[in-house]
């Protein structure tokens, strides 16, 4: 049995009934998009939140004890529906999913909860997404009768509405409860409707690199660029910029005026990238792919203005290297303002990539990287024993 039961065992003195398994996700193209009702193209990555959890008797009063092993934190709450509040710490996404239970009718009960992960935090892989999907799944546990699969990725939307005062997509939650390994996930949604596109070359890898620049979400500027892209919509006459095309933005220019003109053109053109994204891979136009990639950052960069100097860096620096060094396409990915840069590789080259890579971003910025490579994962699971070592 792997440490977390171990450690599971030595904090609390019996066995976790259940250990549940939720992936990271990395974007591959589609930014900014879900919330638009749009298109995106995610993966789920090879690194986990995991929950051990058991039961407790806690009598009248029941109440949920969680430990994070990557903190080294405690935090114990009231389980009661009506009562849990969000207090800033890294339980409000466990008390939000926990909220959104208790109102369909969860009965409530004591847990004890110990989550340990390594999908780096504050990043853009969805640490916090990964955490509520994989908190849902422990409740599905308790009662499987109460919310299904299908309702676990809004239901954990809302949470993070409600409990972090981000008004995210679907992006996250959804790839990181639905995803396949070795495919990716490309999602409309509007419908919500999901193809699993394979994603298999075993000459290809997805390279993650970590600017260590810290996103900050709660900043407002998510909120705000939401609030530009309907502001966009009400001027055009339209529900969701999924309803535009790049025309009909061309056509309201001035109407628009400048912001709302470049982030509705930034979202349409976005949309349509991410269609030719899925046709590339489909004819294993990995040049292409990795062009549309470029565009998506240089649109990101300058219409919606999300990226930031350190990521500008990154992303030129991959373009230096280019495809004569292994490198397809290089962009932003997430929410932005820092966080992370994905890029399509030739995996063989993986080792130079990241050597370059990493002395070109010291030199520039003073800054040490770190990169992963992963394959497309599956997504959020409760683990069999047998399951365990391959975490
Ligand atoms: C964050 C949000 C997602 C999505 C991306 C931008 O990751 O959680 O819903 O909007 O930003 O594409």
């Amino acid at each position: 049995m792997n440490e977390i039961v171990e450690e599971f065992r030595r904090r609390f003195g019996r066995d976790p009934e259940w250990v549940v398994a939720a992936p990271g996700r990395v974007n591959l193209i589609g930014e900014h998009t879900d919330y638009n009702d749009g298109f995106v193209l995610p993966m789920a990555i090879e690194r986990h939140t995991v929950i051990a959890a058991a039961r407790r008797d806690g009598g009248a009063e029941p109440s949920i004890n969680a430990v994070s092993l990557n903190l080294d934190e405690e935090d114990e709450f009231a389980v009661e529906r009506g009562s849990l509040e969000s207090t800033g710490k890294w339980t409000d996404y466990i008390k939000g999913v926990l909220a959104e239970f208790l109102e369909r009718g969860l009965a409530p009960e004591s847990l004890d909860l110990l989550v340990s992960s390594d999908v780096p935090m504050g990043c853009g892989l969805s640490s916090s997404a990964a955490l509520q999907v994989a908190m849902a799944r422990v409740l599905q546990q308790l009662d499987s009768e109460r919310v299904s699969d299908e309702e676990v990725p809004a239901l954990c939307q809302t949470a993070e509405h409600k409990f972090a005062g981000v008004p995210v997509g679907i992006m996250d939650q959804f790839c990181i409860a639905n995803a396949r390994q070795n495919h990716l996930v490309f999602l409309d949604c509007r419908t919500l409707r999901a193809e699993h596109i394979p994603f298999n070359d075993p000459d290809k890898a997805v390279l993650i690199v970590d600017s260590k620049v810290s996103r900050e979400l709660r900043s407002g500027a998510y909120a705000e660029r939401r609030a530009e892209c309907d502001e966009a919509c009400r001027i055009m006459g339209i529900a969701k910029l999924r309803d535009a095309g790049e025309e009909t933005v061309k056509a309201a220019r001035k109407s628009l005026g400048d912001v709302c003109y470049r982030r509705a053109r930034h979202v349409t053109a976005e949309n349509s990238r991410t269609i030719e994204a899925v046709a590339a891979i489909g004819h294993k136009d990995w040049v292409r792919f990795g062009d549309l990639m470029y565009r998506s950052h240089d649109s990101l960069r300058n219409d919606f203005e999300v990226s930031c100097e350190e990521i500008d860096t990154l992303v030129d620096m991959a373009r230096n290297i280019g495809i004569a060094g292994g490198v397809f396409g290089a962009r932003m990915t997430g929410g932005g303002f820092g966080g992370c840069v994905v890029a399509l590789i030739e995996k063989i080259k993986a080792d130079d990539i990241v050597e370059e890579l990493t002395a070109g971003y010291r030199r520039a910025t003073d800054k040490a990287l770190s990169a992963y490579v992963s394959s497309p994962e599956s997504g959020a699971r409760l683990l069999e024993p047998h399951d365990m070592e391959s975490l």
